[in-house]
């Protein structure tokens, strides 16, 4: 029995945080560790380009990412972890694809579109201002990353359900002309899969600039539970669990019955910031040892590039000959054996 193919991809533009790992990476390194799955994992880095110029901060966002996945123990004999931008067969894919892509299709993307909006609100002359080529066809890079390697499932938030649900259009039509080459892949939206609230109560989000960073030092870490943002109900007074921020991230870390005892102690008036102290022994008691194995990381980066580059070598065993093979379907090939 051949293993499911289960990937998605990790835009490289921040520093990962409390939320990132409660909502996605947590549960992707769980899934790395499966024997049924064959998981892909990757480092989006042209993917940055689209929302930043800021070189240094792709690089350095690439870095943590990569120490990020490994210190919290990224099964890579069984994942496959590389950089996109290592695996140069899935620009020259782009390309095919976009030459099958309806302009029409990028037309109706969701990201698309509100950029377009938000233009036309701004009351200016041009819709498409600001707007990149990069941004307008980033469904087809997309694309090209998941039907690369024929993935079944991709893992995704529901923002972008849109884009695979695309990736599989385009893959239609491109089977359609030259023949059965792709899989079809399916989204897979995890319905329990945590949403943390940030600093101010909004979700948290980095373009809200209320996250909390994963691996902050724990001194730094303190503090920043002590800053998320409560009501001014004093000790002794109930308190309502639900839509506390401190309480839903309690419940990301916490287990059944510790949750079940917490909402007790609301119901009895636990003060802000007792309820605080808990919250951060809890979480640092989960994530301190990959904290201690991501700053020698950091203080190690071959470990890291050595890593990507063997997920590279694996990941292009696969592109390589694929790539010849879609070569040959669209007619690019040499004119003699
Ligand atoms: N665009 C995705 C995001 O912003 C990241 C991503 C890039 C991705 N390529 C992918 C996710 C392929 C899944 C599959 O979250």
């Amino acid at each position: 029995m051949s293993k499911s193919i289960v990937l998605t991809g990790i835009t490289t533009t921040g520093t990962p945080h409390l939320g990132n790992y409660a909502g996605a990476i947590r549960p992707a390194i769980a899934a790395s560790k499966n024997d049924d799955v064959r998981p892909f994992y990757f480092l989006a880095d042209y993917h940055a380009l689209i929302k930043c110029h800021e070189p240094e901060r792709v690089k350095q966002s690439s870095l943590e990412i990569a120490a990020t996945w490994l210190a919290l123990g990224l099964d890579t004999s069984n994942a496959v972890f590389y950089r996109q931008s290592d695996v140069p067969e899935i620009l020259e894919l782009t390309w095919m694809l976009t030459c099958v892509t309806a302009k029409g299709l990028m037309n109706r993307a969701h990201a698309y579109k509100a950029a377009v909006a938000e233009n036309e609100e701004a009351g200016g002359k041009d819709p498409d201002k600001g707007i990149t080529m990069g941004l307008f066809s980033y469904p087809i890079l997309m694309a090209a990353d998941i039907l690369m390697f024929n993935a079944n499932k991709v893992p995704v938030g529901k923002d972008q359900i849109q884009h695979i649900e695309m990736a599989r259009d385009i893959a239609s039509r491109f089977n359609h002309i030259y023949g059965e080459h792709f899989t079809l892949p399916e989204a897979v939206v995890e319905e329990n899969a945590a949403t943390l609230l940030g600093l101010d109560g909004r979700k948290m989000s980095k373009s809200y600039n209320n996250t909390i960073p994963l691996f902050e030092n724990e001194k730094k870490f303190r503090k920043l539970i002590n800053k998320i943002k409560t009501n001014s109900l004093e000790p002794g007074e109930p308190k309502d669990p639900e839509g506390c921020t401190l309480f839903g991230i309690y419940q990301a870390f916490a287990r059944d019955s510790e949750v079940a005892e917490m909402r007790h102690r609301y119901a009895e008036g636990i003060g802000w910031g007792e309820m605080k102290k808990i919250l951060f022994e809890k979480i640092n008691e989960e994530i301190a040892p990959a904290r201690e194995r991501y700053q020698a990381l950091l203080d190690a980066p071959e470990h890291i590039e050595e890593q990507l580059q063997e997920g590279a070598q694996k990941a292009r065993a696969i592109a390589t000959p694929f790539i010849q093979e879609l070569r040959e379907a669209v007619g690019i090939s040499k004119i003699t054996a």
